[in-house]
Formats: structure tokens, C-alpha cells, sequence
């Protein structure tokens, strides 16, 4: 259960759900399934985004229903019995009676009777709106529970007419985060921060990518965040040019820099941070230049999170400080609006300024209302994350660059004034990095 979301939020997202459901409609989303990981092994279980936001419940094996006008109850869950043989082994099941009891269910039944009971609550609705595509088990499943409606037509029974792609709808809802959410988010941050620190600290020569790894990973368990939001990249030297590099195997060398992007999960909340630092303890001259590039383009990026501008603003304002700096270190030529227009920055810079973060590292809602990009709001949390990255192969650029790669990423939320930064407590500046790692 969500130590740091009342579970009273979750009655309320629901409700909130309902009301934008059409009249004589019903929704139906699933928990996620257990995935083996070898044999009689399973993966660690992570509940379904979706199902998760809705119902706080952390089994699997459990399916949320939302019947708005329902007499005998709105909203209704499925889920496993209570078994004390099968407990003993495979640990606590909360039960239909748990369900109502504790997570403020109207109505629960057990998983194993769905297949006789759903099909009738479905009935005479004319719309259902589910995660219509995600699973194919699951479309099949629908699809079950429609066709014993179907077979008693005859009989008067009416089947649903509409099916709808449930996530339009709830992750426009997701998308504007809670203040209870921004709590979470924010601690998840700071988590992940002293995470950066620790490893920061260990960084020397003679050491390998996982031992970083290591203490990123101790520092979010040590917290109660049991799992990272994705595998941790920890790229020394020229490694920190590849994207999504999580081999995390090779030495630490004097003279590289160490790029890790990495944040803790917690309660089902992503922080993501990336910081790039020197293994000895101190930058180059030609990994400083750069990295203050970085740092300025995401200073402008960062001023540029504000309710005032849309979406791509911060992207803008990097990508302006990212070419200007490539201009003047001479790695590209011509003026800025030129090399932006032609995309001349694309082989040192191929990725966005950020995305959305919340549940999933890479959140849902739309970046886009129609053709114009969305405008930003209170409660919305973004990632903001320019980088450079000179590929070591790179022969059109001056020997002493290439195989430098650097990204600078913070969490920021969207406030009434502007933003605040969720992550600020792991440094950036490079007086400060240098501080640090001489402590
Ligand atoms: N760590 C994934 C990302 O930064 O988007
Ligand atoms: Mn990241
Ligand atoms: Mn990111």
C-alpha cells in the first residue's frame, strides 16, 4: 500500500475518471501480469502505471472496474483470494473484503469468478473504454467477456457498441501531478541526488563503471526506493557518447569523464538525473569548455520552464546556448540561426531537451494539442537534459574532442511562478563537482 499517498487520492482519481466518461459507459483496466524471469523464477513484480494510479493496489492478478451509476457500487475490484496455505509461501493477499476495507473499494469479488460476473456488469453499457491494443491477451480477454453478451442477444442482451482507447483520458489526468505526487517526486529526487553524491565521491582510477553502479543502487535501497526507474547508464570516457549505454563494465581512467543517468522508483514515481564528472577529480580544459556549454544551455532551459511558454520553449532556449558554444570552441562553423536551421548540431546533440516524468520515466500526456505544442502548466514535471556528445570517430572535429560525452539532467516542476528544480541537491557547477569529489 502507498505509504505517501493517502489512500483516500485514489478514490478521488477514480471518481475524477468517471466524470469524464461518457453516460452508460464502463471501464475496464487490468493489473500487470507476472513475468518469469527463468524457470520457476519470476521478475521483480511492478504494478501497471495505469492501474496503479487508479486503485493504490499492489497485486497482481487484479482487474479495476468503473461503472458509473452502478447501484450497488462504482467502482469494483478483482483480485485474489485470501488463502493462508498459499500466503504462507508466496506472502500476504489482501481479498475482495481487504479491498473494500482498506483501499476504499464499493465492491470486490474474486479474480477466479471475473469470467462470470463481468460479462453482466458490461451488459447494457454502450461504451467501454480499456487499454484497448497494450496486451493482446488482454483485447482477447475483452473480447471473451463481449461474446458471452453477444450469444443472448436473442435473449434481449445488449453488447457494447464503442470501444475506446482508454488513455487519452486518463493520462491527460496523469499528466497534472497532485501535490502528494510532487511529494513523492520530490523525495524520490533527493534519493536519487545522494545517490550522484555517493557515487561521485567513490569515482577513481583503477575502478569500474558497476562500482559506481553499486553505490547508486545502495543509496536508493537504503531509502526504501527498491528499484531504479530504468537501468542505470554509468559511461566512462567514450562510452558516455552511446545513448543508452548500461554494460557499466568497463575500468575508470585518470583523464575521462564518467556520464551516469540514473534515478531511484519510488511508490511508483520516476526520478531521473544524469551528471557527468571527471574520475580524477578534476576537468581538462577541453571537458571543462564543453561542460559549461551543457551547463549554460541547461540554465536556459531550465529559466524557460514557466507557465507563460509551451513545451518546446526550453528546448529552444538549449539548443540556441548548445550551438552558440559549438561556435565558438569551433567544432561547427557558420551562424547559429544557420546551423539550427540545417541541423548541423545533430551529430553532437540527436536527442530532445527532455519528457515527461512521473509514473514512467518517459510519462504519458500528449506534447501536442493539435498542431501547436502544449502549453505548461502547474503540477507538470518534465525532465530538463541537453547534452554533447563528440563521437570518437569523429574526424571532422580536432583530436581533443572526440570521444568526450556530457549530459546534464534535472527533474523540474511546474510551478505558478516558474519551476523548481526537484534535484537540485546533487551539483552541477563544476567548482562544486570538484569540491565534492576533493571531500
Ligand atoms: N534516463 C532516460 C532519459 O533520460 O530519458
Ligand atoms: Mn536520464
Ligand atoms: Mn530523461
Amino acid at each position: 500500500m502507498s505509504q505517501l499517498i493517502p489512500i483516500k487520492e485514489f478514490a478521488e482519481r477514480r471518481r475524477r475518471l468517471m466524470e469524464h466518461m461518457a453516460p452508460d459507459s464502463i471501464t475496464i483496466v487490468p493489473a500487470a501480469p507476472e513475468r518469469t524471469r527463468n524457470r520457476d523464477v519470476l521478475h521483480p513484480f511492478r504494478q501497471d502505471s495505469d492501474f496503479q494510479y487508479l486503485t493504490g493496489f499492489g497485486e497482481p492478478d487484479a482487474v479495476l472496474v468503473l461503472i458509473p451509476g452502478r447501484e450497488h457500487g462504482e467502482s469494483v475490484l478483482f483480485c485474489k483470494e485470501r488463502n493462508p496455505e498459499k500466503e504462507r509461501w508466496d506472502g500476504f493477499l489482501v481479498g475482495p473484503d481487504g479491498a473494500i476495507e482498506q483501499y476504499g473499494f464499493d465492491d470486490a469479488f474474486p479474480i477466479a469468478d471475473i469470467d462470470d460476473i463481468l460479462p453482466g456488469m458490461i451488459e447494457g453499457r454502450s461504451r467501454l473504454y480499456y487499454p484497448l491494443g497494450k496486451d493482446h491477451a488482454f483485447d482477447a480477454q475483452v473480447m471473451d467477456w463481449v461474446k458471452v453478451i453477444r450469444s443472448k442477444v436473442r435473449s434481449g442482451a445488449q453488447p457494447p457498441g464503442e470501444f475506446v482507447a482508454l488513455e487519452h483520458m486518463l493520462h491527460d489526468l496523469r499528466l497534472y501531478k497532485s501535490v502528494n505526487e510532487i511529494k513523492v517526486m520530490e523525495k524520490a529526487g533527493e534519493i536519487s541526488a545522494e545517490a550522484h553524491c555517493r557515487a561521485m565521491k567513490r569515482a577513481r582510477k583503477g575502478g569500474f563503471e558497476y562500482n559506481l553502479e553499486a553505490e547508486l543502487i545502495h543509496t536508493f535501497m537504503d531509502h526504501g526506493a527498491r528499484s531504479t526507474a530504468y537501468p542505470s547508464i554509468v559511461g566512462s570516457g567514450a562510452n558516455g557518447c552511446i545513448l543508452h549505454y548500461i554494460e557499466n563494465s568497463a575500468p575508470l581512467k585518470d583523464g575521462d569523464l564518467v556520464l551516469i543517468d540514473a534515478g531511484c522508483e519510488l511508490e511508483c514515481y520516476a526520478s531521473d538525473i544524469t551528471r557527468t564528472f571527471p574520475v580524477s577529480g578534476k576537468f581538462s580544459p577541453e571537458q571543462r569548455a564543453l561542460y559549461e556549454v551543457v551547463l549554460a544551455a541547461q540554465y536556459a532551459a531550465i529559466e524557460a520552464v514557466h507557465p507563460d511558454n509551451h513545451w518546446n520553449k526550453p528546448h529552444e532556449a538549449a539548443l540556441k546556448v548548445l550551438v552558440q558554444g559549438l561556435i565558438e570552441l569551433g567544432l561547427l562553423t557558420g551562424t547559429v540561426e544557420q546551423a539550427i536551421e540545417e541541423e548541423a548540431y545533430k551529430p553532437f546533440f540527436m536527442h530532445r531537451t527532455g519528457h515527461w516524468l512521473g509514473m514512467d520515466v518517459h510519462d504519458v500526456g500528449d506534447y501536442k494539442i493539435g498542431d501547436a505544442w502544449r502549453q505548461l502548466e502547474p503540477g507538470m514535471v518534465l525532465t530538463v537534459e541537453p547534452g554533447l556528445y563528440i563521437a570518437p570517430d569523429n574526424t571532422t572535429v580536432d583530436e581533443k574532442w572526440r570521444g568526450i560525452g556530457i549530459r546534464i539532467e534535472d527533474d523540474v516542476v511546474v510551478t505558478r511562478e516558474g519551476c523548481r528544480v526537484l534535484s537540485r541537491a546533487v551539483p552541477k557547477a563544476v567548482d562544486d563537482i570538484e569540491a565534492l569529489m576533493a571531500s
